[in-house]
């Protein structure tokens, strides 16, 4: 997806993928990945999403990433926050309480960005890439990430058309084809529910590096 139709579609309010309370998986599985709660987690793509708040009210610090501005302004304006505007390499941008959010394209984001992430929490990122995208996007994950980092992701299955989307159809195999040389990967869930008036199977997948 270009930068464009996501700045088109937080123009126009299109943010049907928006969740108005904290996603039950990331409640749910989260202590799985074993955390103290003070480490620094990475949210991709983060929109404009309570999750964020959630992980921050755990006792970690969050990095979220966005291509829109308009995101992240409705995301403090929507829960009251203040925050510092800021500029970090090819990104501006806001820092508050236990939070930087970035505004910028996403495969800017360096290593140096990332040194002190602990874990990644995917919701409706690696889904809302198409194919060729998503490859870029794992590839990146896997290049920006201390070694030791894991990742939490909340994937989509529905339909039978690879090209409808977003949110795109992720099945479990291609989660193992761009992650599985990098990671080890398990299922820790799944659920059945409706996307686009589909049946649709949500998965979470716990991603912990090779040793
Ligand atoms: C489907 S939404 C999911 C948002 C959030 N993760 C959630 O669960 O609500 C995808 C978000 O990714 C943002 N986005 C798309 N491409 C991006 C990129 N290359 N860099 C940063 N953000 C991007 C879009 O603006 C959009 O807000």
């Amino acid at each position: 997806m270009q930068a464009d139709f996501w700045h088109a579609m937080w123009q126009s309010g299109q943010v049907g993928f928006h969740q108005p309370d904290i996603n039950a998986f990331l409640k749910d599985y989260w202590p799985m990945l074993g955390l103290e709660g003070s480490e620094e987690v990475l949210v991709p793509l983060c929109g404009k999403t309570l999750d964020m708040l959630w992980l921050a009210q755990q006792g970690h610090d969050i990095l979220g990433v966005e291509l829109s501005q308009k995101a992240l302004d409705e995301f403090l304006a929507e829960n009251q926050l203040t925050a510092q505007p800021v500029a970090h390499h090819a990104f501006c941008g806001y820092e508050l309480n236990k939070m930087t959010l970035l505004c910028g394209d996403f495969f800017d984001l360096s290593p140096e960005q990332c040194t002190h992430i602990a874990a990644v929490y995917d919701r409706a990122a690696l889904v809302a890439l198409p194919s060729k995208m998503r490859q870029r996007y794992a590839q990146h994950l896997i290049n920006i990430l201390p070694s030791h980092a894991q990742i939490l992701l909340v994937n989509v299955e529905y339909g039978d058309d690879p090209n409808m989307g977003p949110p795109f159809c992720v099945p479990e195999a291609e989660v193992f084809e761009l992650f599985g040389h990098a990671f080890k990967i398990e299922v820790l869930a799944q659920s059945l529910g409706q996307r686009k008036g589909m049946k649709a199977l949500e998965k979470v997948f716990l991603l912990k590096r090779n040793s």
